[in-house]
């Protein structure tokens, strides 16, 4: 039987590669953002307790009214944004099924979409499904930030979007509100559409809190912003997420994930509800928990003599391996998993065009025993 074009090429991600190798061989799995650290333990016991009381049927494909206000509330204490529950919030399956559903409803097979790089790996099969053509523009490192000549000049006639990704998997960046004016402007002037992807907005370091897009210059007629549970409450398997933006956007997304899928898990989207409103203890010991766990691992590498970045936030190094005189990330995973048995995801995963240098990606939501074993076999091998 044939199988679709659009497929050809997808069959294995580099991810999915590294983790058959790592079990393969029993190396250490870094290459995967797998949240493997405890969910919060009040959200389990309480769900453990209401599970046979919560609502077991589909929802209404907008989400449950309880879980579409929790995410409005939890939106206005982060951004000041007020986004109306019943018509600008949507509950998805996961982030992913947010983006699938937002790309299905807003454009048309051959729309042009611009993709900074390094990008989230994913975006690139997402885009595929649709047939839709990603443009890519190159960050230029250690910081990878957004600057508008090379913005402008990737801006072609069949440009309609563009997805931006803060904090940023795999580079660790944070947009500034001057990039995000950049941004703004450009999109402005050539009405595109902005997808931000905001599923670490809770997972990143130092005292600025987290900057939604939608909060700068004129992004907020334009953007769809997605979110995840997954990464916040370290449930990525519960698949649920939430996409919020202007209401003739977000009603036309509406009709598209009920074509997709119908509706996001409902009895979780009762649990999601609670999740989301946690108080910002919470929140703040995640931040340290994640802070700790990224200096540990950090110093594995550096003192294995590689150049982690600093990431500003989401749960990954994005560790320059240029020190092993390989020239691709490629190489310098493969080196990895030979001489420390850790396993990464080369750099090569997150581009469209060559990277400048040899990076890897280091997911760091682990527990601290692993981190702690990588550690000692980063420093005993490399
Ligand atoms: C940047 C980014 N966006 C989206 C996702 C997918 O999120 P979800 O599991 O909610 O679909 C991930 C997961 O790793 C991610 O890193």
């Amino acid at each position: 039987m044939k199988v679709a074009n659009r497929l050809r090429g997808l069959e294995q991600s580099a991810l999915g590669a590294m983790t058959v190798r790592c079990q393969e061989l029993g190396a250490l799995n870094l290459a995967q953002g797998l949240s493997l650290v405890p969910p919060p333990a009040s959200l389990l016991a309480e769900g453990a307790r209401d599970f046979q009381h919560v609502g077991h049927s589909y929802s209404r494909p907008e989400g449950l009214a309880v879980f579409r206000e929790a995410v409005s509330d939890k939106v206005k204490r982060r951004t000041g944004l007020s986004v109306e529950p019943a018509t600008q919030v949507l509950a998805t399956v996961g982030a992913t099924g947010a983006l699938m559903a937002t790309l299905t409803a807003l454009l048309d097979p051959g729309d042009g979409i611009i993709l900074f790089e390094p990008f989230y790996g994913n975006y690139l099969p997402s885009l595929r499904m649709l047939d839709l053509r990603p443009e890519p523009v190159r960050l230029a490192g250690p910081d990878f930030a957004i600057t508008e000549e090379p913005l402008r000049a990737a801006v072609g006639g069949r440009t309609r979007a563009m997805i931006l990704c803060s904090p940023n998997n795999p580079s660790g960046h944070r947009l500034t509100a001057a990039e995000l004016e950049i941004v703004s402007a450009v999109a402005e002037e050539h009405d595109l559409l902005v997808i931000s992807d905001e599923v670490y907005e809770d997972i990143y370091f130092g005292p600025a809190p987290h900057l939604a897009a939608a909060t700068v210059g004129n992004l907020k007629e334009r953007t769809v912003t997605l979110g995840s549970l997954g990464k916040s409450f370290s449930v990525p398997g519960w698949r649920l997420g939430y996409a919020y933006g202007p209401e003739p956007l977000i009603s036309a997304i509406r009709i598209a994930a009920d074509a997709l899928v119908v509706c996001a898990p409902a009895p979780l989207q009762e649990l999601g509800a609670r999740a989301l409103n946690l108080g910002e203890d919470y929140y703040r010991d995640l931040r340290a928990m994640y802070d700790r766990k990224r200096r540990t691992l950090a110093e594995g590498f550096a003192a294995a003599g590689l150049s982690p970045n600093e990431p500003e936030g989401s749960y990954y190094l994005y560790v320059d391996c240029s020190r092993m005189g390989v020239p691709t990330g490629v190489e310098a995973a493969e080196l990895l998993l030979a001489s420390s048995l850790v396993g990464t995801v080369p750099g090569e995963a997150f581009h469209l065009t060559a990277p400048d240098r040899p990076y890897v990606r280091a997911c760091f939501s682990l527990p601290d025993d692993v981190i702690a074993e990588a550690v000692s076999r980063l420093v005993r091998g490399v």
